[in-house]
Formats: structure tokens, C-alpha cells, sequence
């Protein structure tokens, strides 16, 4: 066969084809339709692109069929050749096999094992977070691929950025309220700012974990350092990045690493950035609503130190280095144990060594004749 003929020949089974569809479609059943070797996608919207397709499920909710062509040809997996029978691997023709869910909602749970094929990598991920836990514990609301995703409208998951703290929102809508209201919150939304946490920058997406636990308590420090301790990137906001090497020196820092190292198992409240600052409701520290605002600063300590007096709060350095001018007394108090302990050191050295001496000359002196 020449080129030509193969052509010839093409557009002949392409025109047969269009025939048996357009008959399939005005003459017979849908129980009697056929399914042309390849276009997957065009077979199974000539009953799916009708907007009133629907069917009951046992649980008794209506499921909509329609399958909008205009929704899939924005899907990311669509420019790629994804169509229906990727995902839909078990149906390849009409009757479709007996249905295996009850609800909507059960229907998700079955359809979406279909990503792992793909994306096996996120999936494992998924199978051990906080959110599979909480379906394994009867949790049926737990979000699984699609329900952050989509199914037929998948998207680049966070472009804008704030699409990711929306997706969250489906479920956690007041801890999103929250965090936009926060100082993190508010720069992503006003200007886009890229260097501002979002969700997933301190939960992670797919093997989300408890936050709550010892373990990603005495690690949130580190969290936070992993923004706050860059000299150039808080040279931006003229804030310091020395937060957190001075908060590590301070009483709680060291409190809350001697905890980590020795005893990982036990529960101490010795405070951690969250504790002063919030969480989801981080402020500017002169916003009169910050915890750490001087308005507020001593009700913050007085979670764990109910007794401290009108003063406790001034009597702490925060994140200053102790200077003459913020902290005259302190500064020569630690001028002063900075020059005396060497001098006493020293002393002691000296002390030492003329003992030494002393006892080898004795030594030398009784051997003599
Ligand atoms: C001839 C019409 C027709 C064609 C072609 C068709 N379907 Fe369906 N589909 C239906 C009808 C009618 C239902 C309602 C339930 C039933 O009758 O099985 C349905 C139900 C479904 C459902 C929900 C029920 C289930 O099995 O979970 C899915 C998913 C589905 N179709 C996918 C597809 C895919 C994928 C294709 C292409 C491979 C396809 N359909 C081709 C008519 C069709
Ligand atoms: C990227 C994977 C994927 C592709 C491609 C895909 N589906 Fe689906 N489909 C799903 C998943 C997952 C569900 C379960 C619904 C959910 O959780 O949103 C579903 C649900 C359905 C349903 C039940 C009704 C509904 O909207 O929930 C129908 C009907 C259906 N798909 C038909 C199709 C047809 C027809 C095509 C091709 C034109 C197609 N699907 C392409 C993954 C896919
Ligand atoms: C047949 C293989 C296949 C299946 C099945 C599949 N995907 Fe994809 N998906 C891809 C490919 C290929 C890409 C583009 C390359 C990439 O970014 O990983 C992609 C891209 C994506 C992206 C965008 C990634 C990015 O970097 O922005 C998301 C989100 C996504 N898929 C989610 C899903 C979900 C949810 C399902 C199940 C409903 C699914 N996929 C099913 C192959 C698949
Ligand atoms: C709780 C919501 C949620 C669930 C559940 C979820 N994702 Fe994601 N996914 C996201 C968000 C948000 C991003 C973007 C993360 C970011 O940029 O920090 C993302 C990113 C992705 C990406 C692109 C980046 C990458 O890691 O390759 C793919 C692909 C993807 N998800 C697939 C899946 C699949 C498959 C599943 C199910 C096994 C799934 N996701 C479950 C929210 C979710
Ligand atoms: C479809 C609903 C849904 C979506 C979307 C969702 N979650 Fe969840 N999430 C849940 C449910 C349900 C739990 C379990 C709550 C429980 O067991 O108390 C949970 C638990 C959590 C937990 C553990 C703490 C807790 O309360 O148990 C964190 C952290 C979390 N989600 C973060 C996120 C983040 C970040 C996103 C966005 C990337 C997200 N979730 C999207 C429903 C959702
Ligand atoms: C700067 C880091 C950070 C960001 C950004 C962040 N979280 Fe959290 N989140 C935490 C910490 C730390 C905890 C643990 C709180 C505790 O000890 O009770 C937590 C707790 C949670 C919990 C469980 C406890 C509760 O309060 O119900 C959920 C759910 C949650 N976050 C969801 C989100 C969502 C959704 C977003 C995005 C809007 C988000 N987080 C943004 C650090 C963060
Ligand atoms: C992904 C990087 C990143 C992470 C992680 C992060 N931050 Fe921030 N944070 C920033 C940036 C950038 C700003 C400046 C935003 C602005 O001023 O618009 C900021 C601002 C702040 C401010 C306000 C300072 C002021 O007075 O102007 C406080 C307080 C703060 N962060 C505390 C925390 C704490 C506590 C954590 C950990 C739970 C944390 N941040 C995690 C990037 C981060
Ligand atoms: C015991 C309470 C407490 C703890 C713990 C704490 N902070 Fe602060 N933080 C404050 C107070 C009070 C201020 C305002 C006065 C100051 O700057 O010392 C402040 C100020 C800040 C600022 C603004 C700095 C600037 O240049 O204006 C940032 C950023 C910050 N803290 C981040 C952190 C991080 C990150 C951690 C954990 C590594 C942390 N804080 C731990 C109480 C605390
Ligand atoms: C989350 C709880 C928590 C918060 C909030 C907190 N602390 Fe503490 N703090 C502790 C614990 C626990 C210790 C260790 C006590 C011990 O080891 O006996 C401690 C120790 C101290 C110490 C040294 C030991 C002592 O008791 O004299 C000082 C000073 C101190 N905190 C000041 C502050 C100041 C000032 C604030 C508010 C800006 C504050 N703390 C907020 C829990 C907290």
C-alpha cells in the first residue's frame, strides 16, 4: 500500500467509525453500544457528555454522570493523553461492571486508588499521615487524592500559592481564617509573598503528622528556624535572624533541649516560639494583638508562671544580646562574671602549678644526702 492509499485508507475507517458512533448514539441502547479500538474518551462521552445522566445510589443520594468536555480539557492530565480508561481501567464498555460503593462519599474512596498507578510515590506517602489514621479510625471526611485534587479537573496543586491554603480550607476553614489574619497569613495574600509559610511548608502535604505530639513540639523550633535564623532572608524584612541561636541559649531553649535529648518521651512545658508567639495567629510584634506585644507580654508568661509579678516580663532579655543601653545592669553584671571567672580560673591554675613545683622541689630536697 502507498502512503497515499494508507491515507485513503484512514479516513475511511475514520468515516466508518463516525458512522457506527452517530448510529450507535441516535439508533441503539446504550446497552448495545460499541466501542471503537482507540478515542476512549469520545466513546464514553457520547452518554457521559449528557448533562442528565444521572443515577441513585443504594444510599439513596443522586449521582450526577455528566462529564464536561470543557472541564477535562483543563485537566493537567488531559494535553498528556489521560484519558478515561486510565484511570477507569475496570470499564471498557457499556453494561459496566456491578458497582462496589454504597455513597458518594465511598465512591471516592474506591475511585481514587486509581493515582497510585502514577503517582505510587505520593500514595505511599498518603497511606501513613495523620489523615489515613483518621480514616482507619472511622473517619470517612479524611481527604484522600481527590478531594484535594479533583478528579477530571486536576490543577497544578499550588499555583497561586494560596490555592493551598483554599484546598485546606474545604475542612479546616477556621484555622484558614486564623492564618490569614496572621502576619504570615496576610503577607501571602496581600503581595504574593513567596517566603511566607503556608500549610504544607509546616505540616508537609501527603504524610501530614499530628502536631500535636512531644515529638513535632520540641522540633518546631527548628521549624521556625528555617526561616528566622536565614541572615538574608530576614535582612529583607529588617528583622533579626539571631531569634533563635539566643532562644536556644535562653532557659526555655536549653530546657527544651536537655528534654529532647534525654528524656523524648516526657511532656515539659518549658515554652517553645508557639507558645509566646501563637501558632496560626503569629503577629507582628507591634501589632497590639501579638502575644508578645508589652501589652500583652505578661499574660503570655503567666500561662506557665501564674505567679509572675508586674515586673517578670521586664526582668527577661527576649532576644537581645544584653547590652549597655537595653539592659545596663545585666551588662555589667556579665562584664563582670565574664572577666572575674577567667581571673579566678587563672588563679587556680596558678595555684596549682606553684603546688607542683613546691612538692617536687621538697621531694628533690629530702632524696639529697
Ligand atoms: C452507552 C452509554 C455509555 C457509555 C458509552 C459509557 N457509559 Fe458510563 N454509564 C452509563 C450509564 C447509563 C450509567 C449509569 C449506571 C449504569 O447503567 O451502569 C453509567 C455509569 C458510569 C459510572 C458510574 C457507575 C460506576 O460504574 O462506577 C462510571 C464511573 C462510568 N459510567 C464511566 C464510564 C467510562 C469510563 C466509559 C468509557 C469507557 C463509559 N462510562 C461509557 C452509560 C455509558
Ligand atoms: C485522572 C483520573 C481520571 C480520569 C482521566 C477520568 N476519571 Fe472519572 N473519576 C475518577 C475518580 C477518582 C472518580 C471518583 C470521583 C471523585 O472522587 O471525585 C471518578 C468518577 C467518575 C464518574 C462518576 C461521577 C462523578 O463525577 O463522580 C464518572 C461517570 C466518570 N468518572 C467518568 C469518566 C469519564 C467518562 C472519563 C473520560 C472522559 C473519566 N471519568 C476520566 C478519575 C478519573
Ligand atoms: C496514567 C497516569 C496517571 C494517572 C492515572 C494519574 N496521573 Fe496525575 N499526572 C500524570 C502525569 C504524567 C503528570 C504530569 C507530570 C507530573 O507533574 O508528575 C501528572 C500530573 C498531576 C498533577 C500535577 C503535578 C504538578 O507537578 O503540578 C497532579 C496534582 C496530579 N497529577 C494528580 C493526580 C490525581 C489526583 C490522580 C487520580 C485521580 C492522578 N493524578 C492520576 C499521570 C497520571
Ligand atoms: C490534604 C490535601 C491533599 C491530599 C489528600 C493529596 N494531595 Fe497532592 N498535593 C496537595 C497540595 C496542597 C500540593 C502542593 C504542595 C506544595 O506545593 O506545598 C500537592 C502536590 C501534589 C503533586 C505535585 C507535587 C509532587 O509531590 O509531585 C502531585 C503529583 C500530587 N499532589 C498527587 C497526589 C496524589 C496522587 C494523592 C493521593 C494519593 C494526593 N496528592 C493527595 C494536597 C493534597
Ligand atoms: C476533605 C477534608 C479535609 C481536607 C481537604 C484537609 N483535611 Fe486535614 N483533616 C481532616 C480530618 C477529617 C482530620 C482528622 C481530624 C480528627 O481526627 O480529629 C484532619 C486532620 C488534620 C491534621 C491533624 C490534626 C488533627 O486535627 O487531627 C492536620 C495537621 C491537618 N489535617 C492538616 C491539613 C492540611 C495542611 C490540609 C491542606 C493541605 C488539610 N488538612 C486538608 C480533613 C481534611
Ligand atoms: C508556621 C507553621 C505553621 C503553619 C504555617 C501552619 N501550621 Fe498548623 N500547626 C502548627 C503547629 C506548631 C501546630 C501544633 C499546635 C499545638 O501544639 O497544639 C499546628 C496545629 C494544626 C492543626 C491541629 C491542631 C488544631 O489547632 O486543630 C491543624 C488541623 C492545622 N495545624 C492545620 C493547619 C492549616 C490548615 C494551615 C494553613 C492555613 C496551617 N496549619 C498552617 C504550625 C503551623
Ligand atoms: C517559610 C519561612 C518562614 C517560616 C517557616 C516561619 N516564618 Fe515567621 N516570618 C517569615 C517572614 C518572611 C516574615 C516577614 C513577613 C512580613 O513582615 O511581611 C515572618 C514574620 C514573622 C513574625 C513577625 C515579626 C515582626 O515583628 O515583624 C514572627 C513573630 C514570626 N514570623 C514568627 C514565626 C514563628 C514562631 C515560626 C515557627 C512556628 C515562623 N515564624 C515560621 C517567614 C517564616
Ligand atoms: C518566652 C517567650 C518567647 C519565646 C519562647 C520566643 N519568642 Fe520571639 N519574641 C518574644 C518577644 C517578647 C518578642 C518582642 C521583643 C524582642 O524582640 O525581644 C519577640 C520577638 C520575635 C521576633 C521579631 C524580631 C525582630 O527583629 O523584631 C521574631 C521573628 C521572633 N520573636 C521569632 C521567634 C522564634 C523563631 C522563636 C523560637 C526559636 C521565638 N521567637 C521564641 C517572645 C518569645
Ligand atoms: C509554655 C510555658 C511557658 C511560657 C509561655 C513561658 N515560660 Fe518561662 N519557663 C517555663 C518552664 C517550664 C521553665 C523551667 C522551669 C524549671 O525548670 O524549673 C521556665 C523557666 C523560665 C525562667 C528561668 C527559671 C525561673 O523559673 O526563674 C525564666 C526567667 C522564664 N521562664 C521567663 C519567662 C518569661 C519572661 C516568659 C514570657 C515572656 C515565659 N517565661 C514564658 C515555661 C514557660
Amino acid at each position: 500500500m502507498t502512503s497515499r492509499n494508507r491515507y485513503h485508507h484512514k479516513i475511511g475507517l475514520i468515516a466508518a467509525g463516525a458512522l457506527v458512533l452517530l448510529l450507535s448514539i441516535l439508533v441503539t441502547s446504550p446497552a448495545s453500544a460499541g466501542k471503537p479500538a482507540q478515542e476512549t474518551e469520545k466513546y464514553c462521552l457520547q452518554c457521559h457528555s449528557d448533562p442528565n445522566l444521572k443515577m441513585t445510589l443504594p444510599s439513596g443520594e443522586t449521582l450526577s454522570l455528566f462529564i464536561s468536555q470543557d472541564v477535562l480539557n483543563h485537566s493537567i492530565h488531559s494535553p498528556l493523553g489521560i484519558e478515561c480508561e486510565a484511570c477507569h481501567t475496570d470499564i471498557t464498555t457499556y453494561p459496566h461492571p456491578a458497582i462496589s460503593y454504597q455513597s458518594k462519599r465511598e465512591l471516592s474512596r474506591v475511585y481514587y486508588k486509581s493515582c497510585e498507578k502514577c503517582h505510587s510515590a505520593n500514595y505511599e506517602k498518603t497511606l501513613d499521615s495523620m489523615h489515613a489514621s483518621a480514616a482507619t479510625g472511622g473517619n470517612l471526611e479524611a481527604p484522600v487524592c481527590t478531594d484535594c485534587h479533583g478528579s477530571h479537573n486536576v490543577q497544578k496543586p499550588d499555583e497561586p500559592r494560596t490555592l493551598i491554603s483554599e484546598t485546606c480550607s474545604k475542612c479546616h476553614g477556621q484555622i484558614v481564617d486564623t492564618y490569614k489574619q496572621s502576619v504570615h497569613g496576610m503577607a501571602l495574600i496581600s503581595e504574593d509573598n513567596k517566603d511566607v509559610p503556608v500549610c504544607t511548608d509546616c505540616h508537609g502535604v501527603h504524610n501530614i503528622q499530628d502536631p500535636r505530639t512531644i515529638q513535632f513540639r520540641v522540633q518546631s523550633p527548628e521549624l521556625c528556624a528555617g526561616c528566622h535564623a536565614n541572615q538574608d532572608l530576614m535582612a529583607k524584612y529588617g528583622l533579626s535572624a539571631d531569634v533563635y541561636s539566643i532562644y536556644k541559649r535562653s532557659w526555655h531553649g536549653v530546657d527544651v533541649s536537655v528534654y529532647k535529648a534525654r528524656w523524648p518521651t516526657i511532656w515539659h512545658d518549658s515554652a517553645v516560639c508557639t507558645d509566646c508567639h501563637g501558632i496560626h495567629d503569629i503577629r507582628k510584634t507591634t501589632d497590639p494583638e501579638s502575644k508578645v506585644n508589652p501589652k500583652n507580654l505578661l499574660q503570655t508568661c503567666k500561662q506557665c508562671h501564674p505567679t509572675a509579678g508586674p515586673n517578670w516580663a521586664d526582668a527577661w532579655t527576649g532576644h537581645n544580646e544584653i547590652s549597655l543601653e537595653r539592659t545596663p545592669i545585666l551588662y555589667y553584671v556579665e562584664v563582670f562574671y565574664s572577666s572575674f571567672t577567667p581571673f579566678v580560673l587563672w588563679v587556680c591554675v596558678i595555684y596549682v602549678i606553684l603546688q607542683i613545683v613546691r612538692s617536687i622541689v621538697d621531694r628533690v630536697r629530702r632524696s639529697m644526702p
